[in-house]
């Protein structure tokens, strides 16, 4: 791999070990991919240092936290002192809330683990996010920013609705770019590898947060890894279709970029974004949404509902505030947990609707979500949710039954216990 004067004299030792072993992964891993070189990143979402009670005990005699940064981050066989970040980098979701741990059925000693990893990575630069939708706490990389991010549903976004630029990368490339600001160039970094293989046409009219999710969860199903454009039978979706459509994408596929026609910065028109090689031209029509509706109640047969779970992506300000308006004067039956981020929640609580959702009897959590934090209230067997992707992972991690739904239905089965979603 082709490497710069000043990549080489980190690769020798020249920052110090922790800089050192940092390059030595990037190039390692480059070389795999067999990237030409490597590439400069401004903006970097990870998990640094994160913890739980198993990681702590395994490195309890090397060091503690720097060694789980240094021999489980990166990969090393030395532990050394960890610098602060060399460019921006935020840590995205973990498995526990700091003030809702409890009610997550989290233990003293994960909430202990996560909040001295947390210490930690916030004395070495880190921004504590704790999200899975960086983006809507702060974190929005410009247009043609080469970033490294983890997070299947924030990477797409990053990709397709910003025009920045990542792969999905894991806990060690990311902790490895913190430190040294590089990334191996392949993959999406490269202009070329970004137009899109599969045309998707979209014939039935899709508008509401739950059709995006639907036709997301086609698109990944029909299109697997490879780059869709869509038009059709829609409008410019607003930031909580966006962010449904492309997690259920990531979810029933394993898509990282796609683009809207005319929409999404990439694709001014079809033609500008479809590679040429493209010959196939896929459907989603009427009987498409409904075979998806089904994929997505697999699971559901019992209509009594025990546990409502809102916010997969992390709920929006908007979601929060339609949430508590659903919940306007009513009390909930069901458990209801609705999961954000710490800023997003800043804002609600600041609104009164942090306050609203408590008061009919709903908990507001952060940083988590029950498919990450493998957590859902004592005894559930049946869930609701309004988010295509968790319910492709949560019956499947929980062994539970799920029902798939607009956001006002499963408001509804929250306050009646009862499931009464509509097929489309
Ligand atoms: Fe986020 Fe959990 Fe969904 S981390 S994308 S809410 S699976």
């Amino acid at each position: 791999m082709r490497l710069t004067d000043s990549e080489r004299a980190i690769l020798d030792g020249g920052s110090g070990p922790a800089k050192q072993r940092a390059m030595a992964l990037l190039v390692d891993y480059g070389r795999i991919l067999d990237a030409e070189c490597l590439i400069e990143t401004t903006n970097v979402a990870g998990v640094p240092g994160q913890a739980t009670p198993l990681l702590r005990h395994y490195f309890e005699a090397e060091g503690g936290q720097k060694a789980i940064f240094s021999r489980f981050d990166l990969d090393s066989d030395a532990v050394f002192d960890v610098p602060m970040a060399g460019v921006r980098t935020a840590c995205l979701q973990s498995g526990v809330d700091p003030l809702g741990w409890q009610t997550l059925g989290k233990t003293e000693a994960a909430f202990v683990a996560s909040r001295d990893a947390e210490a930690y990575a916030s004395a070495r630069g880190v921004e504590m996010l704790r999200t899975c939708t960086p983006y809507l706490a702060g974190n929005v990389p410009a247009f043609g920013e080469h970033c490294a991010w983890m997070e299947s549903s924030a990477v797409i976004y990053c990709n397709s609705v910003l025009g920045a630029r990542t792969n999905t990368e894991g806990r060690h490339s990311t902790s490895a770019a913190m430190l040294v600001g590089r990334i191996p160039y392949w993959g999406l970094h490269r202009p070329e590898a970004r137009k899109a293989s599969h045309h998707v046409r979209v014939e039935v009219p899709t508008a509401s947060v739950f059709d995006w999710g639907m036709l997301g969860y086609f698109t990944g199903e029909v299109v697997g890894e490879a780059i869709p454009i869509l038009d059709g039978a829609f409008a410019p979706p607003d930031i909580t279709r966006i962010k449904h459509f492309g997690a259920a994408a990531a979810s029933s596929g394993g898509i990282e970029l796609y683009h809207l026609a005319g929409i999404t910065p990439e694709a001014p028109s079809l033609d500008a974004a479809l590679d040429k090689a493209c010959v196939e031209t896929l459907v989603y029509d009427a009987a498409a949404r409904r075979r998806m509706h089904a994929a997505l109640n697999a699971n559901g047969s019992i209509e009594d509902v025990d546990f409502v779970m809102l916010g997969c992506p992390h709920a929006a300000i908007e979601q929060m505030r339609e949430a508590a308006a659903l919940l306007d004067g009513r009390r909930v039956a069901a458990k209801l947990w609705i999961f954000t981020s710490r800023a997003v929640r800043d804002q609600a609580e600041r609104e009164g609707v942090v306050e609203a959702i408590h008061r009919a009897g709903g908990n507001v959590l952060t940083d988590t979500c029950s498919a990450i934090g493998n957590a859902v209230p004592p005894g559930t067997r049946v869930v609701a949710l309004d988010s295509a992707k968790q319910a492709h992972y949560l019956p499947a991690m929980m062994g539970i039954e799920a029902w798939y739904g607009t956001t006002a239905e499963c408001i509804d089965a929250a306050v009646t216990g009862r499931w009464r979603g509509v097929a489309p």
